[in-house]
C-alpha cells in the first residue's frame, strides 16, 4: 500500500524563483532566505519519495475570473511552466502521476468532496518555486508530482475546516492505492502578506509563529480558525496558508517529528515560512 511519509510546508513568492533563476541567491537580500533550505535540500535527498502531492493556489495562470475551481487535482501525465508575464521559469516540467491522481480523484469524491478533475493545465509559481526550494536546480524534478489547486484568490474561499478534512480524505486515499509508493503531501503558499491596497505589505511575526507552532501541535485547533481571522491578522494573501491544513490533515493521527523549522522576513512582500514534519 502507498503510505504518506512526511509534510513539506513553505511558502512560494515568486521573486525567489527570480532570485534563483537570476543567479542571485548569493546576494545579501537573498542569502539568508536560500540558507533556511540548505538543510531542506539535503533532507529531500535523504528522503526522496515516489510522488509529491503538491498543494498550491493557482494565481489567475491556469484559472481565471471565467472559471474558478475550489480543489482541482492535476490527472495529466506532464504539466508545463506557465509564463507568468515574463515567460515561462527556466525549469523543468511537471511529470505528474496520472494513476494516483485518477486513484485519490475517486477515493476522494467517494468520499463526499467536489474536486475538479483537471487533464491539461500550466502549472505558475505557486507549484514551481516550492519545488526550487526543496530541490534547487536540477536537470529534472527529482519524482512525479500531482498538482491540487486550492481556490484562496476568489471568494468565497474554502475554510480551514474543511481543508483539514480534505487532508484526512486524501491520507484515506493514498492509503488504500495498491502499489508501496512513499508520498509527501506539500501545503504551500502563505504566510503573512498583502498585497494590494491601504494595509499593502503587512507582516504579523506573533500570528506567522503562533500559526507554525499549533499546525504543528494543535491543527484540530487550529482548523477552527475562521477565514476573517487569516484576512485580519496575515493579511489578504495571508489566507493562502489554509492550504497548509490540507497537508497537515493528510498526516498521521500520531504526532510528527518536526524536521526542521524556518522562518525569515522579508522575502520581497512576504514572511516566509518552512516546516518539514515526519510521520513517526
Ligand atoms: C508575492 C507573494 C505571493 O504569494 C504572490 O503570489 C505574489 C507575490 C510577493 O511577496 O511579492
Ligand atoms: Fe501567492
Amino acid at each position: 500500500m502507498a503510505r504518506i511519509t512526511a509534510s513539506v510546508y513553505t511558502s512560494h513568492v515568486p521573486a525567489i524563483g527570480a532570485a534563483l533563476d537570476l543567479g542571485k541567491s548569493g546576494e545579501p537580500y537573498w542569502q539568508p532566505v536560500f540558507k533556511g533550505y540548505d538543510f531542506s535540500k539535503q533532507w529531500m535527498k535523504e528522503h526522496k519519495p515516489d510522488v509529491i502531492f503538491l498543494v498550491y493556489n493557482d494565481h489567475a495562470t491556469a484559472f481565471s475570473l471565467e472559471m474558478i475551481p475550489t480543489f482541482a487535482i492535476g490527472t495529466a501525465s506532464e504539466y508545463a511552466p506557465a509564463d507568468e508575464g515574463w515567460g515561462p521559469r527556466p525549469v523543468p516540467k511537471v511529470i505528474g502521476h496520472p494513476e494516483l491522481a485518477s486513484h485519490i480523484a475517486q477515493s476522494v469524491i467517494q468520499d463526499d468532496f467536489d474536486l475538479t478533475i483537471v487533464n491539461r493545465m500550466e502549472v505558475d509559481h505557486g507549484l514551481t518555486v516550492p519545488l526550487s526550494l526543496m530541490c534547487g536546480q536540477p536537470q529534472a524534478w527529482p519524482c512525479p508530482v500531482i498538482p491540487f489547486a486550492v481556490n484562496v484568490v476568489q471568494y468565497p474561499v474554502p475554510s480551514g475546516r474543511r481543508c483539514y478534512s480534505l487532508g484526512r480524505a486524501i491520507r484515506k486515499a493514498v492509503e488504500s492505492y495498491d502499489e508501496p509508493l512513499k508520498v509527501q503531501v506539500w501545503g504551500t503558499g502563505g504566510m503573512s502578506h498583502q498585497l494590494q491596497g491601504p494595509r499593502a505589505g503587512l507582516i504579523n511575526k506573533e500570528f506567522d509563529h503562533r500559526f507554525l507552532d499549533r499546525l504543528i501541535a494543535d491543527p484540530e485547533g487550529l482548523s477552527r480558525v475562521p477565514h476573517i481571522e487569516y484576512v485580519r491578522e496575515a493579511g489578504s494573501e495571508g489566507i493562502e496558508l489554509v492550504m497548509w491544513l490540507i497537508a497537515r490533515g493528510a498526516m498521521s493521527d500520531q504526532p510528527p517529528r518536526v524536521a526542521h523549522r524556518f522562518y525569515h522576513v522579508p522575502a520581497s512582500n512576504t514572511a516566509v515560512g518552512h516546516l518539514i514534519l515526519e510521520n513517526t
